[in-house]
């Protein structure tokens, strides 16, 4: 299989909680997408570590090919 691993082709929103700390899945082998779950282990891939400031909803990139991680930047329309 080649990784990252194309979950979907749009975004996945989610209400983030102001200063939760979330861990977005880069590899696309969880199966808690957008989010890690540790199925990256024995692969290059890292969760990408974020939190948010104030809650608010937010769009994850779940095709793994945003310039801009963890948050869709519209890559998915071109693949
Ligand atoms: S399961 Fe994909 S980065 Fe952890």
């Amino acid at each position: 299989m080649k990784l990252p691993k194309i979950c979907s082709k749009s975004p996945i929103a989610i209400d983030a909680i102001k200063d939760k700390r979330y861990a977005w899945c880069s590899c696309g082998l969880s199966d808690k997408q957008p989010l890690c779950n540790g199925a990256h282990r024995g692969y290059e891939f890292v969760p990408k570590i974020f939190t948010e400031k104030e809650d608010k909803t937010i769009y994850l990139c779940n095709c793994k090919k945003t310039s801009n991680p963890p948050y869709c930047d519209g890559t998915h329309n071109k693949i």
